[in-house]
């Protein structure tokens, strides 16, 4: 079975272990990586008078998005894992717009990702993770409503499925 198609059972089921939960908390921080990438390089590369705002809010998302990384890596250990050292993919394009929507895109898979890990962790009697992830997803719409506010759009509904990437 491939590494994905595992996760997507993990996904349906709600009784995890330990070692599945730091599992899916390290794909998340793969995750957080590649948004501390991609705010990091994008904040810098974007022009236009247009843009300048959004420039120096991505400034902004780049340094909470390393406060998540810190704060997953943390629960990681906590649950007796070790935190990755890979980051997801990152996509770049010399066109501001571009560059806008791949970070739309990922918060709203993160957005997704960090909902089914809440209720994966309150299903467990984890508490105190789902209480650290909830301040992390508060974070993340605050990121997808300032990314859809600069391409004057609403922010998209989510995926009905779990994406893992
Ligand atoms: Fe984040
Ligand atoms: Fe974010």
């Amino acid at each position: 079975m491939s590494k994905e198609s595992k996760l997507q059972n993990l996904n349906e089921d709600m009784n995890l272990t330990r070692e599945q939960m730091v599992e899916l908390l390290n794909e998340d921080l793969a995750r957080e990586y590649q948004a501390i990438i991609a705010y990091v390089v994008y904040s810098q590369v974007i022009k236009g008078a247009a843009y300048m705002d959004i420039a120096t809010e991505l400034e902004k998302h780049a340094a909470e998005e390393l406060d998540h990384a810190l704060k997953i890596s943390k629960q990681i250990d906590y649950f007796g894992g070790t935190p990755t050292v890979t980051p997801k993919p990152v996509k770049f394009s010399s066109d501001t717009k571009d560059l806008l929507r791949f970070d739309l895109d990922n918060e709203r898979t993160t957005v997704a990702n960090y909902r089914q890990r809440i209720r994966q962790a309150e299903a467990m009697g984890e508490f105190g993770l789902s209480e650290v992830l909830r301040g992390i997803i508060v974070q993340e719409q605050e990121h997808e409503i300032d990314l859809a506010t600069a391409l004057g759009i609403d922010v998209p509904e989510l995926p009905k499925k779990t994406p893992v990437d």
